[in-house]
């Protein structure tokens, strides 16, 4: 510790934000708007940070959000806006018509990567203080009224001083670890399934998403542009990419795919693979003195419900309104109500992307789970209720919904 202060630069910002995705990022710049100063720090370089392909669909109020604050001119422009998802079975397709069951809500599939893009860009063009690269960070003072932030730039250690730090450094960062033991109940679910996804130079085979049942497992094609696809399948948790070369993956995709009426996936170079495994996952309460948890710092959902950017966004515009209050009025009131604020929604977002994980992915061999399975499948696509419920979800709760 002595040889730490005795070279330390110190820094001072109202709101210290852990970590540049779309969570610190977004609350960085709802912040700027209403003139709280705030320093983001991230591990990894601006380059990574841009590249990383994650999330693909923005949901009704998200999008709006980010055009409304002014980052949403490019996804306007390049995004897709989606008005229906098909569910694929027994080899035919049903159109869920989300414009139609919601009263005119639709989604914009726009990769994660080119969201962080543009808000990265409008955060340099206004000043904002972003350090990239920077290591060996962590927190303490937590309980107290200057919580502080540590770590190391090239040019030397730092502590930053806050009034407030937002912990938005995803699942494996430093904020959660950092809390006292006991502090926090964490609920934690393993699905017994991983995700490979693939990037492909190939036009998408259908203009809407495609997720599919299959006896072979789950599939599902989505897009990032009009010459780009993005493909996912169900593997085990355990799997490597070294047991998936190229000719594996698009003979799967094919086969799971296939419908009984001419349909033909587009094939092309694959530009990006990774695994991902499933996982749910809720701390409660997503706070602990002064620091917050925000996205997947304090929560994952399995992807089957294109939730996880989506929640973290929620996330963020309670916060940011929460520190509004708190900077404008002095009223901490909206801050101590964070993060039941947001644990209502996050708990009805792992109910959804649980259902539309059980009701697609193969879990057993079990014959009465598949007619159970397909019976599912067959009352959500011929009942107006149940298309409707599935729709209000996958477009979006309203955030105000309280
Ligand atoms: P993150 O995007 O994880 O951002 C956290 C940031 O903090 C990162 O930039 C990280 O480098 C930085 N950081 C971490 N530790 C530190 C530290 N110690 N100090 C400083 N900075 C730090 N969701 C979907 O809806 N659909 C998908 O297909 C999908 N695919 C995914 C694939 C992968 C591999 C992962 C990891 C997530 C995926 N998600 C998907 C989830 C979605 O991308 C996340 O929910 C979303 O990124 C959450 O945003 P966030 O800002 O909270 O966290
Ligand atoms: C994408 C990812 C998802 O998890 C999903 O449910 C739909 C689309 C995507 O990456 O495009």
């Amino acid at each position: 510790m002595a040889t730490r202060d005795t070279n330390v630069k110190g820094m001072r910002t109202q709101v210290g934000i852990i970590g540049a995705g779309p969570s610190g990022l977004i609350l960085a710049h709802l912040l700027r708007l209403t003139g709280i100063e705030s320093v983001i720090i991230e591990a990894r370089s601006r380059e990574h940070c841009e590249q990383r392909a994650r999330a693909g669909v923005l949901e009704h109020d998200a999008a709006a959000l980010l055009e409304r604050i002014g980052v949403g001119e490019r996804m306007r422009r390049e995004g897709l806006v989606h008005r229906g998802i098909f569910l694929r079975f027994n080899g035919r397709d049903h159109r869920i018509d989300f414009t139609d069951l919601t009263g005119g809500r639709s989604i914009t599939v726009y990769g994660q990567h080119e969201v962080i893009k543009d808000l990265i860009a409008a955060a340099l063009d206004a000043g904002q203080q972003l350090l990239f690269d920077v290591e060996d960070v962590s927190v303490d003072e937590l309980e107290s009224r200057r919580p502080r932030i540590h770590f190391r730039r090239q040019s030397g250690a730092v502590t930053l001083e806050c009034d407030v730090i937002a912990g938005c450094d995803g699942f494996h960062g430093v904020c959660r670890p950092s809390i006292p033991n006991g502090a926090l109940q964490s609920f934690d679910k393993t699905y017994p399934f991983a995700w490979l996804g693939i990037l492909a130079a190939a036009p998408p085979a259908s203009e809407e998403l495609v997720y599919t049942r299959h006896e072979r497992g789950f599939a599902l094609m989505s897009m990032r542009s009009p010459q780009i696809t993005r493909l996912y399948l169900q593997v085990p948790p355990s799997t490597s990419l070294d047991e998936w070369p190229d000719d594996r993956i698009w003979t799967e995709l094919r086969t799971r795919m296939a419908t009984n009426e001419p349909w033909a996936l587009c094939e092309g170079t694959i530009l990006q693979r990774s695994v991902t495994p499933m996982r749910g996952f809720v701390v409660d309460p997503m706070q602990y003195g002064r620091l917050y948890l925000v996205g997947d710092a304090a929560h994952i959902v399995p992807p089957t419900g294109a939730k996880g950017m989506n929640l973290a966004i929620a996330d963020v515009r309670v916060l940011a309104e929460a520190l509004v209050a708190f900077y404008r009025d002095g009223s901490s009131e909206l801050l101590g109500e964070y993060s039941t604020t947001c644990l209502r929604r996050v708990w009805r977002v792992q109910r959804f992307s649980a259902y539309m994980t059980r009701m697609l992915h193969r879990a057993s061999d079990d014959p009465f789970d598949d007619r159970v399975q397909l019976a599912e499948l067959e009352y959500v696509t011929s009942s107006r209720a149940a298309a409707a419920a599935l729709a209000e979800n996958y477009v979006g709760l309203p955030f105000d919904a309280r």
